[in-house]
């Protein structure tokens, strides 16, 4: 009996480790604490940002903004969105998260893993290149495919 405990947590942490290969796009734990940006509002209601927004940068991401977008693989950004809500506008609900990792491995999307997520943080499974890379392709292929600049940032 006590073999069989053992071979199946054997097997579970290999079943793990496989899932965690396959998803690895778990909202990064405390991105709150990193750099953040300027309170951003957009009224166009084509984009898929329309609302207001804050863009977390971890420590390499913030090392990329300033040397003018050049990211260094394991960069981290994070994005938190919030409806937008009566005029001037305020902050409503939270309503979306996206994440931005630097990959190599992601060469459909320039090297880029690109993830959503709901506000409970649960993976919101849109497809990277069919839902997220187009706008970063278009905007900012001269800048590593991130939009926003150090800029966006008080540095
Ligand atoms: C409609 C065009 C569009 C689509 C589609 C889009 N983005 Fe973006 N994204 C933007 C724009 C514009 C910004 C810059 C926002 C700013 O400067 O405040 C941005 C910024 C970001 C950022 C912060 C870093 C940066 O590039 O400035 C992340 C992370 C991000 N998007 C992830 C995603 C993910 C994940 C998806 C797919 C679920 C996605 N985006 C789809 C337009 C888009």
């Amino acid at each position: 009996m006590k073999s069989i405990v053992v071979i199946w947590s054997v097997i579970s942490f290999f079943l793990a480790a496989t899932t965690s290969e396959a998803a690895p796009t778990a909202l990064p734990k405390g991105y709150s604490n990193w750099k953040k940006s300027e309170r951003k509002v957009n009224t166009d209601k084509s984009s898929l940002f329309y609302g207001i927004h804050y863009i977390y940068a971890d420590k390499k991401a913030e090392r990329g903004y300033l040397a003018d977008n050049k990211f260094a693989e394991g960069s981290r950004i994070v994005v938190e969105s919030f409806s937008i809500k009566g005029s001037p506008a305020v902050d409503g609900p939270k309503n979306m998260i996206v994440l931005m990792q630097k990959d190599k491995r992601q060469t459909a999307t320039g090297g880029w893993l690109f993830a959503g997520f709901g506000v409970d943080g649960k993976p919101s499974g849109l497809d990277p290149v069919t839902t997220c890379f187009g706008c970063h392709q278009k905007d900012a292929a001269g800048r590593d495919f991130v939009i926003s600049t150090k800029k966006d940032f008080k540095f």
